[in-house]
């Protein structure tokens, strides 16, 4: 196990009606509020209303920025920037999926910054200093509620790219406000929060067995859990397990000591910033089994590890290989069961397109992929192969 430190500012408010208090929270942070949205589904869920009544209960100024696309983009962050320093905006509340919390850091990070804030994101840079974000998560999917990461593309390169902020101050997490989910999003949020468990599990770091453990037992709760809030979304003791599943899975306790990969995550941004349509869930659901099928004989134990116990996989004692590839049979299983994309093609990539895509992950041959096995421009050009 390697060194490590460990430090999780955001207050996590978690519940039934958890949202109706939220001007409680974001009083304590100023008077100025800029209340930052994705495309409507607040408005047409109520929760829109309810956070309103709750600001305004508290005496808070409103200002609005709602708009945000899936895959955001970085000239509605602008926007917000402006209108923060127009107005001497001192707290900006996020409430949506996670596209409207990554919107949300960058604005934040921006507005005290002396320059354009997709330097962050270009150099791959921390941001230390931002108005400060609270946020009402309403899609269970990339734990970017209680994480310093933010996920944006710029809208003429089309580059997607991350960057490190500060957390949230706060987050109110109420399963119940998952019941509007559309069916497909409830499936791409489980497939990413799936995904953020095994760039973490797959490792070269030894001596890891309890946070293996602790892995094993999230993996497995969505893997249970999931068809069932995929059928029905509005089930609040099953989703809210899942909810705080999505969070511990992407809040960086699961992987303290440890080596994480993060490859399929990297090209699966390229896909999804060449093409805004495609969700993260669905590119993810369409790389992970081919990125496991390229790499596993590095660590067939580790794959045999998961297949037994996370896919209850019987062990093959003769041919560890085999129950690998089962595990791998297993995880297409469960994507499949939520109807998600298995191929390039179900995203409507051509292969004509691959080239392309593995040389945008290594920035054209400058930099690696991933730490279990460190993939070049050709690896990942083999692996979108493999997901035609
Ligand atoms: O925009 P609205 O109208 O709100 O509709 C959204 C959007 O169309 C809808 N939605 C959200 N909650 C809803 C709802 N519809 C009905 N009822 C609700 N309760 O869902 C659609 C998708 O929303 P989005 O925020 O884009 O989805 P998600 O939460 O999956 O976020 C995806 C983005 O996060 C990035 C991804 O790359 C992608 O850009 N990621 C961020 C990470 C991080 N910051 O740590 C880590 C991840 O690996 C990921 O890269
Ligand atoms: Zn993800």
């Amino acid at each position: 196990m390697n060194n490590f430190v460990y430090y999780n500012p955001t207050k996590i408010i978690f519940g039934k009606d958890t949202q109706k208090n939220v001007g409680d929270e974001v009083k304590k942070y100023g008077k100025k509020v800029l209340l930052h949205y994705g495309g409507g589904s607040i408005k047409k869920s109520g929760l829109y209303d309810q956070v309103i009544k709750s600001l305004k209960d508290n005496d808070l100024e409103i200002f609005e920025l709602g708009g945000v696309v899936p895959n955001p983009l970085l000239s509605l962050i602008n926007e917000g920037i402006k209108m923060c320093q127009d107005n001497d905006i001192d707290f900006i509340l996020a409430v949506g999926g996670g596209s409207v919390i990554d919107s949300a850091k960058a604005i934040g990070g921006g507005v005290k910054y002396n320059g354009d804030v997709w330097d962050f994101y270009a150099k791959g840079l921390t941001c230390t200093d931002s108005l400060p974000v609270g946020t009402i998560l309403t899609l269970p999917a990339t734990g970017t509620e209680m994480n310093f990461r933010s996920v944006i593309t710029k809208d003429d390169t089309l580059e997607k790219r991350g960057a490190s902020f500060p957390n949230p101050v706060f987050s109110i997490l109420n399963a119940e406000l998952c019941a509007t989910l559309p069916k497909n999003q409830v499936a791409n949020g489980l497939v990413d929060m799936l995904a953020h468990v095994f760039e973490r599990y797959f490792t070269n770091t030894k001596n890891v067995e309890l946070t293996d453990y602790q892995m094993e037992a999230v993996m497995k709760s969505i893997i249970e859990l999931g068809p069932y809030v995929y059928d029905n979304p509005a089930d609040y003791d099953k989703y809210a397990q899942i909810m705080w599943a999505g969070t511990v899975a992407h809040n960086y306790s699961l992987c303290v000591g440890r080596e994480t990969d993060w490859a399929t995550h990297q090209i699966e941004h390229e896909l999804s910033g060449m093409d805004s349509s495609i969700a993260h869930g669905e590119g993810l659901a369409v790389l992970f089994p081919n990125w496991m099928k390229y790499v596993y004989k590095h660590d067939v134990d580790r794959f045999v590890q998961l297949a037994v116990r996370v896919f209850n996989v019987e062990e093959d004692f003769f041919d560890k290989e085999k129950t690998a590839l089962k595990g791998i049979d297993a995880l297409i299983n469960f994507y499949k069961r939520l109807n998600m994309p298995l191929t390039l093609r179900d995203l409507n990539i051509n292969e004509d397109k691959i080239d392309e895509l593995a040389l945008l992950a290594t920035r054209n041959n400058t930099i690696t992929q991933g730490n279990f096995v460190k993939l070049n421009t050709d690896d990942i050009k083999n692996i979108l192969l493999l997901s035609r």
